[in-house]
């Protein structure tokens, strides 16, 4: 195993390429299951979480090959229909091949994902969405079991008690565009990932109005087929560089990046003090003042992201002043404060809110990532700390962020990666 070994208190500049969203790539990638030809997908990040969806294809019979970031999927003539424990138990997002099965095959058996780190994670919305289409689905031996021989267009609200849900959206809306008829999904999640992967439906010949709304009209079709796509930049990365810059004083200039799917961030943080700035194909981001403490609270899109958290409040802990960071997503998604705390931050948790009091300056410490988020947090407090910081069980950040130290190091950082003893 790997840790990440930082020497803090650099400014960081220069200039960093935002790499394909994770998060939009991994329902893309599964999508090519919906059709017997070819799809090639573009901008893949090298990632760890990409490599187990492609063993999940692989897994299903598919041929799967692999040029840098271009990825071609040839489904043609898979039978195959069940996603194993033993790589859905690896990466929770792996459910998102049960939609696109069950359109596909019309049946499916996909391991039931685990909770993880970051507290319960249900699938009730996953389920009802499959329900309203018709699909008999039910819990048995650990798997989803989905037989959707009568599978048919239908109305469905996808609400929850935190909202509307990325994935069972995806879900939901994979298996409704080879459904018989019209599905109407209602409350449908509109993040940038779920509009990259409609998209994506679009080109197959999928027929979907309601396209970034929270209403989706989708027209089943006999048959879709293969399509190329770039899939959209990383909106969570670019927001964890623009961090980088403001935490370490620094001036980052992030490339490929779109503004408007982070407005939420650079608007807080304009509000705070920092420059962010369209700039050519990008975004600049500049420390020039102190900065002021910011209360957010996460939301769904467009709010601001769950995903975006505990790295804000890396940036918080060494803001003078008092912020209060609340997470309606996830109410638990607090394990790395006490990771902070070890650092010198000065955070108190109250039920989902944490109330954070800025601290003159944080020092190096051995730290434990526990989740890929707490992970650039962790990482984000070594780069301003005073001395050496070790940020062990990396291989979280290697699932979501590509060449993260490689990226620090052309930015200035003195970070490097050694193996754990
Ligand atoms: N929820 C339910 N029932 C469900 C599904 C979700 O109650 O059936 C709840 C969740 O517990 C949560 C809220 O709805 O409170 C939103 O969850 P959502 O379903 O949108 O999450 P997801 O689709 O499983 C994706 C990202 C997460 C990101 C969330 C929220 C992928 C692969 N994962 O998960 O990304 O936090 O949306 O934006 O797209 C990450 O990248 O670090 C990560 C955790």
């Amino acid at each position: 195993m790997d840790k990440l070994v930082i020497e803090g208190g650099r400014r960081l500049e220069g200039t960093v390429k935002i790499s394909g969203a994770k998060n939009a790539c991994l329902p893309i990638l599964a999508a090519t299951l919906l059709s017997d030809e070819r799809s090639v997908i573009k901008n893949v990040p090298a990632l760890r979480d990409m490599s187990t969806m492609l063993k999940i294809l692989k897994n299903l019979g598919v041929r799967v090959q692999q040029d840098g970031s271009t990825i071609t999927v040839e489904p043609a003539g898979y039978k195959k229909y069940v996603a194993p424990y033993e790589l859905v138990s690896t990466m929770r997002a792996s459910v998102c091949v049960l939609g696109p099965l069950i359109g596909k095959q019309k049946k499916a058996e996909v391991s039931f994902p685990g909770g993880c780190i970051i507290g319960p994670r249900p699938i009730d919305l996953h389920m009802k969405g499959l329900k309203a289409l018709g699909v008999d689905i039910k819990v048995e031996r650990g798997y989803i079991v989905a037989d959707a021989k009568n599978l048919k267009g239908s109305n469905v609200y996808l609400g929850g008690h935190f909202g509307s849900s990325v994935l069972a959206t995806g879900n939901t809306m994979m298996a409704a565009v080879l459904a018989k008829g019209t599905t109407v999904i209602e409350n449908a999640a509109c993040e940038p990932e779920v509009v990259d992967l409609t998209n994506f439906l679009i080109k197959m010949g999928a027929r979907i109005e309601g396209v970034a709304t929270h209403r989706l009209v989708i027209e089943g079709v006999k048959k879709l087929h293969g399509a190329e796509h770039s899939v959209i930049s990383d909106r969570i990365e670019a927001g964890t560089y623009i961090l980088a810059a403001a935490i370490t004083k620094g001036d980052i200039t992030l490339e490929g990046v779109a503004l408007e799917h982070i407005v939420a961030l650079t608007d807080k943080l304009a509000e705070a003090g920092l420059e962010v700035k369209k700039a050519h194909d990008g975004i600049r981001a500049r420390y020039a003042r102190k900065l002021r403490p910011m209360d957010v609270t996460t939301l769904p899109y467009p709010g601001f992201p769950t995903d975006m958290q505990a790295q804000f409040m890396s940036l918080m802990a060494v803001t003078d002043g008092i912020s209060v960071i609340t997470e309606k997503i996830y109410p638990e998604r607090f394990i790395h404060i006490s990771e902070l705390a070890r650092m010198g931050a000065d955070i108190l948790l109250e039920g989902a809110s944490a109330i954070v009091k800025g601290v003159k300056g944080l020092s190096g410490a051995p730290v434990m990532a526990s989740d890929l988020r707490a992970s650039a947090a962790l990482v984000l407090a070594g780069l301003v700390a005073k001395g050496r910081t070790d940020v062990h069980r990396i291989y979280h950040l290697d699932r979501g962020y590509e060449d993260i130290e490689k990226k620090l190091l052309k930015l200035g950082a003195k970070v490097w990666r050694e193996k754990e003893k």
